[in-house]
């Protein structure tokens, strides 16, 4: 395979856009991704989105976003792995450059969430519809199982919930690009409006409108264009049951293990290499097991870990969630994975400002679908 490099990325604001529409969203993301990389063309794209078809009514995405940004006749392909799809057209558009076919391909994402739909019975619709969705469960209620269970097995409170919360409010404030740029105390979070048991409010990501975009391209072409390359050195994916009752344990997402140990052998990495992540906190519990399943902590010590600031841009240890994370940056579900990259790209880029990483030199992406069923990993390194 050959090596693969990020050399541009942009991104609109994640939150309520209501003047905008998908094909608007989209399209400004990746314009900025395209001028950032300085290409005059791209080879190919692959664009994740969730459900456009459910949230706007817009099937054929590819064909609309491709015609909208003025790239037609090149191949246009759009992936779906739930609130993975970002994550997975990435890899998509990875292993097009790594296998020679293409020098030069975008990877966006892109979601309009906002437009009226049901939200909650959309987003239901990437979990088991016969076992889990016609029984009265959502992804709150999923991820609420998830969060009981590791709470009676581990010992996992309240406010060690809560404490991510705070966390990744506070790193969002400072991303221009996020949703919610409030910090929230610990009481704010606790006390917020119960949402499924034990999981409030603020334990919760948004619905949130968004669109990101990369470049990624041989190193050759990197050189051309003079460019301080980003490399790819893992991309990794892996799955798993669908319902949460088909998994031997529910407070150990095996899809994350098995991703994670693919990534770190392709990389030739160990955890505590990381020096940043960004992870999949769709529900504040999904950090705290992510941390875990990643080996960043000890199997039950994920809470504790948020608890003692060890995840946090201040400590240093290993930050998680430096963007603000889908907490506070926003989560609009296709562009989430593509929006990880770009502050991986940014940190090792050494411009992400007042979130920038001490020593930035290799940032892990952690995506997943559902409540886990689909997951992706890159691993990117800097100089
Ligand atoms: N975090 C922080 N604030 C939030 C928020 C969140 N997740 N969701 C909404 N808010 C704020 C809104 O900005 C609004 O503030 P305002 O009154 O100052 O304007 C207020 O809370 C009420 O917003 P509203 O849109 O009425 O909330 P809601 O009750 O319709 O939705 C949730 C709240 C938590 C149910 C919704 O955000 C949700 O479903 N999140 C989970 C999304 C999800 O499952 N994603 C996939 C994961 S697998």
């Amino acid at each position: 395979m050959r090596d693969v490099v990020v050399i541009g990325a942009g991104m609109t604001k994640f939150g309520e856009l209501w003047g905008k529409s998908i094909r608007d969203i989209f399209t400004e993301a990746a314009q900025k991704a395209i001028e950032d990389a300085g290409v005059d063309h791209i080879d190919s794209m692959y664009v994740g989105a969730m459900s456009p078809g459910l949230f706007v009514g817009q099937e054929h995405l590819s064909a609309v976003l491709a015609d909208y940004l003025g790239v037609n006749p090149i191949p246009a392909t759009h992936v779906e792995s739930a609130c993975a799809s970002g994550g997975v057209a990435f890899r998509q558009a990875f292993l097009e450059v790594a296998s020679g076919a293409s020098d030069i391909v975008l990877a966006g994402g892109v979601e309009k969430m906002t437009d009226g739909a049901d939200v909650t019975e959309v987003l239901a619709t990437a979990a088991d519809q016969e076992y889990e969705v016609y029984q009265g469960i959502t992804f709150p209620g999923l991820y609420a199982m998830i969060a009981h269970a590791h709470m009676h097995q581990y010992g996992t409170t309240r406010e060690q919930l809560a404490a991510v919360a705070v966390k990744n409010h506070r790193n969002g404030a400072k991303n221009p690009n996020a949703q919610f740029r409030s910090e929230v105390t610990l009481e704010q979070v606790i006390n917020s409006t119960m949402v499924a048991d034990p999981l409030r409010l603020l334990d919760c990501s948004p619905v949130s409108d968004g669109g990101a975009a990369v470049i990624l391209a041989s190193i050759e072409v990197a050189k051309k264009l003079n460019k301080n390359p980003i490399r790819v050195i893992a991309s990794s994916q892996a799955s798993d049951t669908i319902a949460l009752h088909g998994r031997s344990s529910i407070t150990t997402l095996g899809s994350v293990v098995t991703a994670a140990e693919k990534a770190y052998r392709m990389a030739d990495v160990k955890p505590a290499d990381v020096d940043f992540a960004e992870v999949h906190d769709c529900f504040t519990i999904a950090e705290i097991l992510v941390s875990e399943d990643l080996g960043f902590f000890e199997k039950g010590k994920g809470g504790q870990a948020a608890a003692d600031g060890l995840t946090s841009l201040e400590c240093n240890l290993t930050p998680i969630n430096t963007s603000g994370g889908l907490k506070s940056k926003g989560h609009p579900v296709g562009a989430t994975g593509i929006a990880q990259i770009i502050e991986l790209y940014e940190q090792l880029s050494g411009k992400a400002g007042a979130r920038q990483v001490l020593d930035a030199h290799i940032g892990m992406a952690q995506n997943m679908g559902g409540s886990g069923a689909s997951c992706v990993i890159h691993i990117l390194e800097g100089k």
